[in-house]
């Protein structure tokens, strides 16, 4: 029986889609770790170290849920947490192909793993990090799609 899922991404930055992914898994396992990647070849706009505690932000009032960063393969990193099970958030069809490859390959990896499925809130599947941080690097507001200490940390940065 699995009690410990990982919900893995590079979240540059958390936006409120994945906080209804995060909210929606953490009531089904009796742990949920929020494994934030390095994902150095996205180049990402926030470090690692703002991305974890923006998510640590963010998802405080959960309490099974614990933020971590990582970095490797995630294969190997579910080992090392204990966990055999991965969350993945679809918002259309077009997530589909790479979210099956995906699960593929940790599949490949580690036939132990399995990859779980979580469909978008109809409200957040037009939304990504990419369109966010789009929306907010030309002085939009972006209050409606990210939490609070992530509009805030925008500001920050763009000033
Ligand atoms: N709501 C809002 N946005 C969502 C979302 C949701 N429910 N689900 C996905 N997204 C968006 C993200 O914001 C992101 O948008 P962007 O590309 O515009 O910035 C995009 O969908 C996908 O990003 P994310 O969910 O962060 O995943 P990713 O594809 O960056 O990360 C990893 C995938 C980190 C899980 C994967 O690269 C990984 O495991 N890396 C470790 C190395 C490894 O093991 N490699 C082998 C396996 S590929």
């Amino acid at each position: 029986m699995n009690v410990i899922a990982v919900y893995p991404g590079t979240f540059d930055p958390i936006t409120l889609g994945h906080v209804d992914v995060v909210s929606r898994a953490s009531l089904m396992f009796k742990t949920l770790i929020v494994g934030i990647a390095a994902s150095e070849n996205k180049n990402p706009l926030f470090s690692l170290d703002e991305r974890v505690a923006l998510a640590t932000e963010a998802l405080a009032n959960l309490p099974n849920v614990k933020v971590r960063a990582f970095s490797g393969l995630l294969a190997h990193t579910m080992r090392e947490w204990d966990s055999g099970v991965i969350i993945r958030g679809l918002r259309a069809i077009s997530d589909f192909e790479y979210e099956v490859q995906l699960a593929e390959v940790n599949k490949q990896i580690d036939k132990d793993l399995e990859t779980v499925f979580i469909a978008a809130s109809h409200k957040y599947t037009f939304l990504s990090s990419s369109i966010v941080r789009d929306i907010a690097g030309h002085g939009g507001n972006v209050d409606d799609f990210v939490p609070k200490c992530v509009s805030n940390a925008f500001v920050e940065k763009f000033n």
